[in-house]
């Protein structure tokens, strides 16, 4: 996998992000990961692969420092995640088709979610969030598959729990 040119450009361009001050960071992740979905050409096969039951998640990269991982994430149509918020920072880009995306905060009442606001999104409009910044929740109600490119601020092996903070 990091024997592809454009994602071993996409992991330099991000490891040296990390280095910088939280804008210039975001600004440089959200530049690496518009020029990585703008050449939708290299993902694999394998990173391309849809699941009937949930949406897929593949790991593209993981930093050998710790410090961010690189997940692809193929949507079949209809499929969503759940409403979540996130205890890392975390970027994403459209890499093929179209998502959208929907926004919520938390009521201060401690009632239900309020909707606040939603986009869709396509390639070349990527999105960085600070760590538990916001809460949303992304769908596929285009027809066709949709990928999008997922960089988390937290090493491969935290994945699985370290990301995503649940609410529905
Ligand atoms: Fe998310």
């Amino acid at each position: 996998m990091s024997a592809i040119p454009q994602l071993q450009r996409l992991a330099g361009h991000i490891g040296s992000a990390v280095k910088l001050a939280p804008d210039a960071m975001a600004q440089e992740i959200k530049a690496a990961l518009q020029e990585a979905t703008l050449d939708a050409t290299w993902l694999p096969a394998e990173r391309r692969r849809a699941s009937h039951e949930n949406y897929a998640r593949h790991l593209v990269y993981g930093d050998p420092d710790g410090r961010f991982s690189i997940l692809s994430i193929v949507w079949d149509h209809g499929q969503k995640s759940p409403i979540h918020g996130h205890f890392c920072w975390c970027a994403v880009g459209v890499y093929q088709g179209r998502l959208t995306e929907t926004y919520y905060r938390e009521s201060p009442s401690g009632g239900p979610l309020v909707m606040i606001g939603t986009t869709a999104r396509s390639p070349g409009r990527p999105s960085f969030e600070p760590a538990a910044a916001g809460i949303h929740c992304i769908a596929n109600d285009s027809g066709a598959v949709a990928i999008s490119l997922h960089v988390y601020g937290i090493g491969q092996e935290s994945i699985a729990a370290g990301v995503n903070r649940i609410l529905t």
